[in-house]
């Protein structure tokens, strides 16, 4: 069976109209992923969402169990993920409320668990496995969010770096420059080891990713939180939407 998944981030807590049929809880060989698989049904299809900070929003971006995460999707079946993740701009165009189809990554993480095939693989490692990640992200699911979106009457950037940091502290104004000379147009905390965990599974992935500030010292001065607080939840509007129309094409 086919079955698409959404891993909603900050902000994002749930798929907005859909019916919640069952939460599934999941034990992996990674440990526990950030909560129950909610299966749920939206205009006749399936999907099931798993909201990647716990719900209620608690877990930081650098503990999420991104493996037991992945492992519990595809114990359920899952063979696609959308991922909502908010994010700083960087880039030209890039401001608050843009919605971007990113097709890159560049991973400035640390000692975040990235790998499935590692020394606690279930059953022991039998073999070395590189993943070919030349192009992160499904083209096909990232086309389907650009329609959707297109549809939606949003403007969404389609493609661009997304720079991956360790967080939970947001980067300072030098780490900005250097994230854009390294060519990123938008940063977050937790876009990889995802992605690559989602390839190492043969999971399709694609993201869907909400601009709710410019990165620091764009603008001069601090990040206020309260601002990027209204950008989150005016631009989860609109995200939303998007959300919905690709589950209702699938
Ligand atoms: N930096 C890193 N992660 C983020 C940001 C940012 O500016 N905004 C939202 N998530």
């Amino acid at each position: 069976m086919s079955r698409l998944a959404v891993i909603g981030g900050s902000g994002c807590g749930g798929i907005d109209g859909a019916e919640i049929l069952d939460h599934k809880e999941s034990l992996t060989p990674f440990g526990d992923p950030s909560g129950a698989l909610q299966v749920c049904r939206f205009q006749g299809q399936e999907v099931i969402f798993l909201a990647r900070h716990g719900a209620p929003h608690h877990v930081p971006p650098h503990l999420v169990n991104y493996r037991a995460n992945l492992w519990a999707l595809q114990q359920a079946g899952v063979d696609r993920v959308i991922a909502v993740n908010a994010v700083g701009g960087i880039g030209d165009g890039m401001h608050p409320g843009r919605v971007v189809v990113p097709d890159q990554l560049i991973d400035y993480t640390y000692a975040r668990k990235h790998t499935f095939f590692d020394d606690d693989y279930p059953g022991g490692l039998t073999q070395v496995k590189h993943i070919d990640f030349t192009e992160p992200y499904d083209d096909g699911l990232r086309d389907a969010l650009l329609d959707a979106a297109a549809t939606c009457g949003l403007q969404p950037a389609d493609g661009g770096v997304y720079g991956v940091t360790q967080g939970p502290r947001l980067e300072t104004a030098a780490e900005i420059v250097r994230l854009e000379r390294d060519g990123c147009d938008i940063v977050g905390m937790t876009g990889l080891p995802e992605a690559a965990l989602a390839r190492e599974l043969g999971i399709r992935y694609a993201c869907l990713a909400l601009v709710v500030n410019w990165g620091a010292g764009i603008e001069g001065g601090g990040i206020a939180l309260a601002t990027v607080m209204r950008h989150l939840e005016e631009g989860m509007v609109p995200v939303q939407k998007v959300l919905q129309h690709v589950i209702r094409g699938v």
